[in-house]
């Protein structure tokens, strides 16, 4: 992997940012992977203010959201579906028709991960997939133990991820306990990924994904196995590498 450590998180999402921007420029139909939770913040925030100050036609970009929680009720606001439409459809002024969330239904969870399976199929692949890490060292919600070849599919949360997620909720049991998300195989088939991290939370995860044993109790070591890998990071996550 490139690994890119910079001055702070700013400085990663306007990075990230910008080489996005050019993607769309000679892509106007790029299909964007999209990751939720508190890292991807600053690219979406960057993006918007260099949409909002050189205006692009984004009417055909896609994006993919990595996962979902299931069984939220539809419309609640910590659900990745509306999680992606406040953080990245309204601000970069995307079309909501054009991005595909796994849905968290239960109704319809036997079928919902070979569905979000074609669809990615069905758009030609990932061009660039944002990704952050989990403590757990999940990628996605890809806990440790996920398979590599994993696709789209139901997991259950580990208990550190509930806890870690708590803070979007009202109590650390109102977390679901599980989830449907691309599989580590799904995340591995996207062109070029992009992984974040930011802060000494993160340091141990972040090591061992890029400099340990590849293994499925270290989710994150799957990048090893891809030839296209951004790693952009700020000191603290950077400072439990060789
Ligand atoms: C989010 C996701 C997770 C998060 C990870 C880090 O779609 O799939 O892997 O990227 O849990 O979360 P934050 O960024 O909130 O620290």
């Amino acid at each position: 992997a490139e690994i890119v450590v910079v001055e702070n998180k700013r400085a990663a999402g306007d990075l990230i940012a910008e080489s996005i921007r050019a993607l769309i420029e000679s892509k106007p139909d790029a299909v964007l992977g999209l990751a939720t939770g508190s890292t991807p913040l600053p690219v979406y925030a960057s993006l918007a203010r260099s949409f909002s100050e050189r205006p692009l036609d984004v009417s055909k970009v896609r994006g993919f959201a990595l996962d979902e929680y299931v069984g939220l009720p539809a419309g609640h606001p910590e659900s990745y579906r509306m999680v992606i439409a406040r953080d990245v459809i309204e601000p970069l002024g995307l079309s909501p028709a054009n991005v595909h969330v796994p849905s968290g239904d239960v109704a319809t969870l036997s079928t919902a991960g070979a569905e979000y399976e074609r669809a990615l199929v069905a758009a030609g692949g990932v061009d660039v997939q944002i990704l952050g890490i989990g403590r757990t060292g999940h990628l996605g919600f890809n806990e440790p133990s996920s398979s590599f070849a994993s696709l789209t599919r139901v997991k259950t949360l580990a208990r550190k991820s509930r806890a870690d997620n708590a803070r979007f909720f009202d109590s650390p049991d109102a977390v679901p306990v599980h989830c449907i998300t691309q599989g580590l195989g799904t995340i591995l088939r996207a062109r070029h990924l992009v992984l974040l991290a930011f802060g000494e939370g993160k340091a141990a995860a972040l090591a061992a994904a890029v400099e340990g044993p590849i293994s499925a109790s270290q989710p994150g070591t799957a990048i090893q196995l891809h030839p296209h890998v951004t790693v952009v990071v700020d000191e603290a996550a950077a400072s439990k590498m060789v």
